[in-house]
């Protein structure tokens, strides 16, 4: 039977000072402590190691509790958790880049938490298990965990906002962080807009193209998905139930007598917004000197990543802020706001929340906020709550759902003093129909419901689909190649170049041979019986350049010339062929040059090229389906073909084209067995070609982008495998060496 792992930075209990387990705070923790489901934790215990009174002990009880604990020690935890985590990433992620702090010595103390975090998961994971890992202090941990082999379903929830590539890209280390997501199988983000902003950043920083559902990756495909977070339903419906619950709702409404209560609950962290919120409070109080006596704000600011400048200043400015408003606006016995900085039992809140006329859930930016999904949730007559209506800030990820709340931008401070005062004035019957047309919805997809849709999801993906290795697909050619060959027959390879025998790079001038490649040629050139083609869209000086093996033949630009072993230098593979057109497509291409920065033409003897490689990614592709459509119109009565490749659009002649190229040279040759490889549109014509039943045709696309003719699929490093093993078989042959 497969198990279930659950990993985050922060473990649902966490140690006191005295080694007692204490629940923790965050939607993360509640959330999934609340889900229901059986799975071992694995996660950090709250403590460095050097804290630690007697280590094995502890890990034993977290372990008896089924927690796995990842024991860091003191240096690892300042510069993964309260730097590069809180105090880089957190802010960055929230669109705040003003807070957020570069430090490079950081970093490596993320890869080391993270490889830790891989380590005591690896020790306890077995091949089809299932690893949930949660948010930003793992990024890099499915990667991690891809590498080491094992067989496991891995998915990844993102529990913050995932902002604005532009914001993304401010990050040093940008593509780790990308790349380490992608290990995974699936990746969760609250709302479409975070996942619109990944894609973006996917494509942006590594140039990967994806789906709305997915990112393609070699032989594997990343699900991408929406999945907002519910609150722990089950959790807060027991807790009404107890007796603690009871005493808390019967204490606070004598507490209250007749006044009215407007609550709000959060961590004191600066994405919260709650200088904003006292600022609306304080505008209230001023503009409504008749309710000042018969309200009460009471602040629940539970304390928050203590070891962080940012957190400390805030609170020291929090609290200045209530002494300030309760100052001005406080009579003897009264204070408007009351600054509750510690955290409270689920029973506590429960009655606050059932209590309160309203809760005011202001955060400047947020990724869900779960604390608006539990008022709302228990606002139930039957356990003695009172009608209340949710005031909720427009930037968080819950106002998706709720949308019934009163809806105020935090920024707007005269809106959201406005929204106080139409809370305090709102009659029951509105409240309550107000909650009523959330909580069902709300009910229903709790923390419970959410876990499993994502688990579920992970776990319908087949482990199989991993297992397809392209090089697997090849024995059975090499065979075929290597038995025509041996029994005296001939066999042919044409290989196209670019993202076929070598990856693409920005600038094609860089895209040179690598060194194990030129003496891969010069041993299959070696081999009597075989014949090798480089089939290239590149200019005959490039190739001649890099492939100065004589054996080898040549053929550049897309099929117009080529250098064979038994001639003399590069000849025109047609003798006729007819270039008027150019001066009629040049003015269209030269003005998609002038309207789309980055882009450039390519002039060669018989087609001009337009690549778009390194222009904006999106507006690129934008540009190139305007010009396609232009050229479509333009050359309808002209010799000539429009290619849309990798990046590239490409006008060239009619005659003229890779497949027409190979055509003649398998005449030329008469192989038994002829193998075409390429990547991109250019070379749909020599998988194309029909040659009848004698010759064995194999056709091979290397990538998996795109419908294709070819019959077989690869990536290049399965065709560059299956060359090397075709090298070793017949290259060491002596039967061969004639
Ligand atoms: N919470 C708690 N005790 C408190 C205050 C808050 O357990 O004294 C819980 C609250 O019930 C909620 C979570 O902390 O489930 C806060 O989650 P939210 O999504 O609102 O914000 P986050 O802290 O994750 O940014
Ligand atoms: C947010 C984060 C969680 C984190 C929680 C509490 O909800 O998304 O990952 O657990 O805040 O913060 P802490 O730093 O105490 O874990």
């Amino acid at each position: 039977m497969s198990n279930t792992f659950i990993v985050s930075n922060r473990l649902p209990v966490r140690l006191d000072d005295a080694g007692k387990p204490v629940r923790t705070t965050g939607g993360l923790a509640s959330a999934l402590a609340g889900s229901g489901i059986e799975a071992t934790w694995v996660g950090w215990p709250g403590i460095a190691s050097e804290q630690m009174e007697n280590e094995a002990q502890l890990v034993a009880t977290l372990k008896e509790s089924g927690i796995v604990p990842v024991i860091l020690g003191e240096e690892i935890i300042d510069g993964y958790y309260h730097g590069y985590a809180n105090s880089t990433v957190w802010p960055l992620l929230h669109y705040m880049i003003e807070r957020a702090r570069f430090e490079p010595e950081w970093f490596p103390f993320y890869e080391k938490a993270n490889r830790a975090f891989a380590e005591a998961i690896l020790d306890v994971v077995e091949d089809s298990d299932t690893v949930w890992i949660h948010d930003y202090h793992l990024f890099l941990l499915p990667r991690m965990l891809r590498e080491s082999g094992k067989k496991l379903r891995i998915a990844f929830f993102l529990h913050t906002p995932f902002p604005s590539s532009e914001i993304f890209r401010a990050l040093s280390e940008r593509r780790k962080i990308l790349e380490g997501l992608l290990g995974a199988d699936l990746i969760g983000f609250h709302t479409y807009n975070y996942l619109r902003h990944f894609r973006s950043a996917v494509l942006r920083v590594l140039g990967v193209e994806s789906n709305v559902g997915s990112v393609q990756q070699e032989q594997r495909e990343v699900s991408l998905g929406v999945y907002p977070i519910g609150h722990d339903h089950r959790g807060f419906s027991k807790a009404m139930q107890t007796a603690e619950y009871q005493d808390a709702l019967n204490r606070h409404a004598a507490e209250l007598a007749e006044k009215k209560l407007f609550i709000s609950v959060e961590r004191l962290d600066y994405t919260k917004g709650i200088p904003q919120k006292l600022d609306a409070i304080r505008l209230f109080l001023k503009e409504n000197e008749a309710e000042r006596a018969k309200i009460v704000f009471v602040i629940i600011a539970v304390p928050s990543r203590g070891d962080v400048d940012e957190y400390v200043q805030l609170t020291e400015e929090v609290q200045r802020e209530v002494g300030a408003i309760n100052g001005k606006y406080g009579t003897v016995g009264h204070a408007p706001v009351q600054f509750l900085h510690r955290s409270f039992p689920q029973p506590e809140l429960a009655a606050l929340y059932a209590l309160a006329d309203a809760c005011l859930v202001t955060p400047l930016i947020d990724g869900m906020n779960l604390v608006a999904k539990e008022y709302i949730d228990c606002k139930n007559e039957s356990t003695g709550g009172r009608p209340g209506v949710l005031i909720l800030s427009e930037f968080a990820g819950a106002a998706q759902e709720l949308s019934h709340a009163i809806m105020v931008n935090p920024y707007d401070v005269t809106e959201t003093a406005r929204a106080i005062t139409q809370a305090l004035t709102m009659s029951d019957n509105d409240k309550q129909k107000r909650t009523l047309a959330m909580q069902d919805r709300l009910r229903r997809s709790d923390s419970s419901a959410w876990a499993t849709t994502i688990l579920n999801e992970v776990k319908a993906i087949p482990l199989t689909v991993r297992e397809v290795n392209a090089t697997t697909q090849f024995p059975m050619i090499t065979g075929r190649v290597v038995k025509a060959v041996q029994e005296g027959g001939r066999a042919s390879l044409f290989l196209d170049y670019d993202g076929t025998l070598r990856d693409f790079v920005s600038k094609p001038e860089d895209a040179v041979p690598d060194p194990e490649l030129l003496p891969l040629f010069d041993r299959l050139c070696a081999i009597p019986g075989l014949d090798v083609a480089v089939v290239s869209g590149r200019p005959l000086e490039f190739l001649d350049q890099h492939f100065p093996n004589p054996a080898l033949t040549l053929v550049a630009e897309h099929g117009y010339r080529w250098r064979r072993p038994d001639t003399d230098g590069w000849e025109l593979v047609h003798e006729h062929i007819d270039t008027d057109w150019i001066d009629v497509v040049m003015p269209l291409l030269e003005q998609a040059v002038d309207l789309t920065p980055g882009s450039h033409l390519e002039e060669k003897q018989s087609s001009i090229v337009w690549h778009y490689r390194q222009t904006d990614p999106e507006f690129g592709l934008w540009r190139a389906h305007g010009l396609l459509a232009e050229l479509t119109d333009v050359t309808a009565s002209l010799p000539v073909a429009v290619h849309h490749g990798k990046k590239i659009v490409e006008v060239a002649s009619q005659l003229v084209n890779k497949g027409q190229a190979v055509k003649a040279l398998i005449s030329d040759w008469h192989p038994n067995i002829a193998i075409v490889a390429g990547d991109d549109q250019t070379d749909e014509t020599m998988f194309a070609l029909e040659l009848g039943n004698e010759l064995d045709f194999v056709s091979v696309k290397v990538g998996d982008e795109g419908a294709t003719r070819a019959k077989r699929r690869t990536d290049i490093r399965g065709l560059r495998n299956f060359l090397v093993q075709l090298s070793e078989e017949l290259g060491t042959d002596p039967a061969l060496k004639r």
